[in-house]
């Protein structure tokens, strides 16, 4: 029987993505190759945002090179690189067999079947903005109890830096029909909990229906039975007082929000056309803390964006403490070709923002132990993943806030809840004892 590998690089759209590759794989009678073998079909899933995910490909393409000429391994390159790339990737990787876009994913097995009868490489790669949403393609979960369920894809808002909008194309949405019905689906299959995934949640529906109708959309999706319903990434300009109400409302919705800042600098912020200030953020972030006092606040930063200044960097650093982040990702900018970002004048040099990098790092780090430390004593509801990697006497799970907790367990709880006395709070995660 053949195998195939997926290797995945980027966010949690290319992580759904590689789970309908495998589910397609599957579906044609492929199996997934053991740990540390070379699989017959192997496929890369790419990012172009992510730090060195360019480089990280190139490094793993070449190295399979060989084994690839005395197996007949076929490698098929897809994702956003493939995307942006196509054809041209193979003037740098000539190795590969297959690269496929964003959009046609559902005829991969159907590319990788021609591969095997050519002796060139097969590329298909379409404009990310045709078509309509590809819907139901099966898919090989990770884990049995979670789902990733895209309800848009494709992005319109042209952040300046970001490569996204390019490579994965206007946004379209899922009917509200077509997300129940998979939802449902899903619960019946044993998923207890989802995760809702677009570029811009808070403008799901408008090109359906013509405005937004996330609000109501987290209500159905409630309805269906979901024990957890998490979503990401709402952009700050589109958060409605009807959703944050909607979150509030609804138990199944966690209290968590991923709310990417970027930066709290308002000239910086109208150059990346974020289009809304430091105030209106915070403003905002009032407004969810006093609708929802326990609120998990998380957020993206981007440290060095073009003509950034001490005093920019300033106004980033007031905005994490006045917002009390629970975690954050930092980014250093980074120029991606294609965008109007990596043209502008004033790129800062790296000397000058590693060390804004490092205070910013720090200054999370408080931030999310102020979070943690009012946690102990509390009594969390959390969803076990696993065995901790470095000792399989401690499970792992997570909560509603998106915390990680470790507690002590003679049996494996993986999928299923259970309330959990918070003991011990640390940066990065929590300790406690399950109570019985
Ligand atoms: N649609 C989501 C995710 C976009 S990509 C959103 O709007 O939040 C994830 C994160 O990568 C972004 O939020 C941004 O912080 C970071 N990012 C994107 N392009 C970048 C670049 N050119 N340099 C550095 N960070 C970048
Ligand atoms: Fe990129 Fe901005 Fe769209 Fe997010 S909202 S994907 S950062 S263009
Ligand atoms: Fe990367 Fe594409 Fe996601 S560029 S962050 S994998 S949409």
């Amino acid at each position: 029987m053949k195998t195939y590998e997926v290797r995945t690089f980027g966010c949690q759209m290319n992580k759904h993505d590689s789970e309908r590759i495998a589910g397609m794989l599957v579906a044609r009678g492929l199996v997934e190759s053991p740990a540390g073998e070379l699989a017959d079909v192997v496929v890369f899933n790419t990012c172009c945002v992510r730090e060195n995910a360019d480089e990280r490909l190139y490094g793993q393409v070449s190295s399979l090179s060989s084994l690839r000429r005395e197996r007949g391994t076929v490698i098929a390159v897809g994702g956003c690189i493939g995307q942006r790339d196509g054809a041209a990737l193979l003037r740098t990787l000539p190795q590969i067999d297959v690269v496929f876009g964003t959009h046609n994913l559902a005829r991969l097995p159907d590319l990788i079947d021609a591969a095997v009868d050519s002796p060139r490489p097969v590329v298909e790669v379409e404009d990310p903005s045709d078509g309509d949403f590809t819907s139901n393609l099966p898919s090989r979960r990770e884990h049995p109890w979670h789902a990733w369920v895209p309800i848009a894809v494709g992005c319109d808002n042209f952040c300046t830096y970001c490569i996204v909008p390019y490579v994965r194309g206007r946004e379209r949405s899922r009917t509200r029909e077509d997300v129940v019905a998979e939802v449902t689906r899903l619960a019946a299959d044993g998923v207890v909990e989802v995760t809702l995934l677009g570029q811009n949640v808070n403008s799901y529906g408008r090109d359906l229906y013509g405005d937004p109708r996330f609000a109501e959309l987290l209500h159905d999706v409630a309805a269906t039975g979901i024990e957890r319903i998490r979503f990401m990434t709402s952009h700050p300009k589109d958060l409605s007082d009807e959703t944050i109400a909607a979150m509030a409302q609804l138990p199944q919705v966690c209290r968590h929000l991923h709310l990417p800042l970027q930066s709290g600098s308002d000239r910086i912020l109208a150059a990346m056309n974020r289009r809304y200030t430091q105030a209106d953020y915070l403003a905002l972030v009032a407004r969810l803390y006093e609708a929802m006092p326990d609120l998990a606040l998380t957020t993206d930063l981007i440290v060095g964006f073009p003509g950034e200044t001490e005093a920019d960097f300033e106004e980033t650093m007031n905005t994490v403490r006045a917002a009390s982040y629970d975690a954050a990702f930092t980014f250093i900018y980074s120029p991606r070709s294609g965008t109007p970002a990596a043209t502008m004048p004033d790129q800062v040099p790296k000397g000058v923002i590693q060390p804004r990098f490092d205070r910013l790092v720090a200054e999370v780090q408080a931030s999310a132990l102020t979070k943690n430390l009012p946690l102990v004593g509390t009594v969390q509801r959390v969803l076990f993943e696993g065995t901790s990697k470095r000792d399989a006497s401690v499970l792992t799970g997570r909560t509603a806030g998106n915390k990680v907790v470790h507690v002590r367990s003679p049996v494996d709880l993986a999928g299923s809840f259970a309330d959990v006395l918070i003991e011990d709070a640390q940066t990065w995660f929590l300790l406690g004892s399950l109570i019985s």
